[in-house]
């Protein structure tokens, strides 16, 4: 048997959806445990690009798809993906499980998140205005928290609903002095509505995984968002509001942590981030511009340009222990083709220290210049190899320095976006 956790080490957007693919294969099933609709996997096949948001990337081979408790769903973008897949040629709804615990992404959750980034200005997070961050304050207030399983009892869910909004109005108005207000009465039917397109799909997820642990299935756990993202471990406050680390995968999912036999984390093979915080390696300037460019390095789930930087270790090693990460798996190598030296971080200069780890404090991160150990380029297309060995030696020498570094061997690599340009080592590197 075995279950691999596969997540982000960066500030997102790694590549996570191809690296699932490749391990949903053989996987009885993909489970998502965190976040929402902020999230954008990609798995190209052929003319065909599959945008996921919420539901798990193991959809495009047609796996049992699961969404875990751990989650916070907007009904409306999921029946909007669903319909997206299905006119595309997928199979979606009879492959769908979605937690009964799960919390809900309301109306005002949207409204919120826009006008809390409205009134912090400069100080603004840069989110994905999807409503998670409100959703998931609302899930730790507890009074204010709706499952998806409670919209099987209207009743329950009416009454619940009605002084929350109620509430929220009043944040709405007196705090943000928006125009904004809700009627309860008018979510309630709409969130019915919803509930009769997908309450055939809401169960015990956490029982299904349970079952599948026991008879020893391959599960993949498909973590959203990154390391750098996480609650506690990520770039505080730029972070988003849940654990998108591996730990988080046990909770998200309801199985424990004893049943998840491995870590693997994705790494572009460079760095970029979306969104306000920290990052050291950024680049602005034209070679950053250039990165962007060949990575099309524009938001998936926003359309946003991504701010771009050389690989940063310190960022890695922090994944490395926050994850516990058994493996890494490369992404976008062949973006680095065309560049004679690249740059990688090795350190950090803090103050007049050398630090090896990304530190936590924002102030420290803000003062920290990068110590760059000048790695040769190979200048010779990737695009083609399909092993290890068949790599230009220097691409061969960045891997296997980053391996060293980060003490964690590799063991896969994508070199295009293409489902086939892979490599995935039967023996990972490691230095
Ligand atoms: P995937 O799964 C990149 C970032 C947002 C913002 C911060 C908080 O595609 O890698 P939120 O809307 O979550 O409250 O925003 O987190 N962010 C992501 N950046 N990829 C993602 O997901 C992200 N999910 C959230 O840009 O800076
Ligand atoms: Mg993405």
């Amino acid at each position: 048997m075995s279950s691999t956790v596969i997540i982000g080490t960066q500030w997102g957007d790694e590549g996570k959806g191809r690296v699932v693919d490749v391990y949903a294969a053989n996987a009885a099933m993909v489970v998502r445990y965190q976040g929402g609709d902020n999230a954008g996997h990609t798995v190209k096949i052929g003319t065909q690009s599959y945008a996921l948001h919420l539901i798990p990337s193991g959809i495009v081979r047609q796996k049992p798809s699961i969404l875990g408790n751990g989650m916070v769903i907007n009904p409306k973008s999921l029946l909007k993906e669903i319909a997206d897949l299905e006119g595309r040629g997928l199979t979606v709804r009879p492959h769908l499980y979605i937690s009964e615990d799960a919390h809900l992404i309301m109306p005002y959750h949207l409204a919120l998140d826009g006008a809390s980034e409205r009134a912090s200005g400069n100080g603004k997070i840069g989110t994905t205005l999807k409503g998670i961050g409100p959703a998931y304050v609302d899930k730790f207030s507890r009074l204010h928290g709706l499952r998806l399983g409670d919209l099987r009892n209207a009743e329950y869910f009416r009454a619940r609903l009605r002084p929350i909004v109620a509430e929220k109005n009043a944040l709405l108005t007196q705090l943000y002095q928006s125009e904004v207000q809700f009627d309860a009465d008018a979510i309630f039917d709409e969130y019915l509505g919803y509930y009769a397109e997908i309450g055939g799909m809401i169960c015990d997820t956490a029982e299904m995984v349970w079952q599948a642990v026991k008879r020893g299935d391959e599960i993949v756990f498909e973590g959203a968002n990154a390391t750098m993202l996480d609650i506690d471990h990520g770039t505080y406050p730029y972070v988003t509001c849940s654990t998108p680390t591996a730990g988080g995968a046990a909770v998200g999912v309801g199985v424990g942590p004893t049943k998840i036999d491995r870590v693997i984390g994705v790494v572009k093979a460079y760095t970029s981030r979306v969104g306000e915080g920290p990052f050291p390696t950024e680049l602005k300037n034209e070679i950053g511009d250039h990165i962007r460019e060949l990575g099309h390095e524009y938001g998936t789930t926003t359309g946003r340009p991504r701010r771009c930087g050389w690989l940063d270790i310190c960022v890695l090693r922090k994944a490395a222990r926050a994850n516990g990460l058994d493996y890494l798996a490369v992404t976008h190598l062949d973006i680095l083709d065309g560049f004679a030296e690249i740059p990688l971080c090795v350190a950090y200069e803090i103050d007049g220290r050398r630090v090896e780890i990304f530190p936590s404090a924002l102030w420290e991160t803000e003062r920290a210049t990068p110590i760059y150990e000048m790695m040769p380029g190979w200048l010779t297309p990737t695009n083609g190899c399909r092993s290890f060995t068949e790599l230009p030696p220097n691409a061969q020498r960045y891997l296997n320095r980053v391996a060293e570094l980060t003490d964690v061997p590799i063991c896969m690599i994508t070199v295009g976006n293409e489902r086939q340009q892979n490599i995935v080592m039967e023996h990972p590197v490691s230095a």
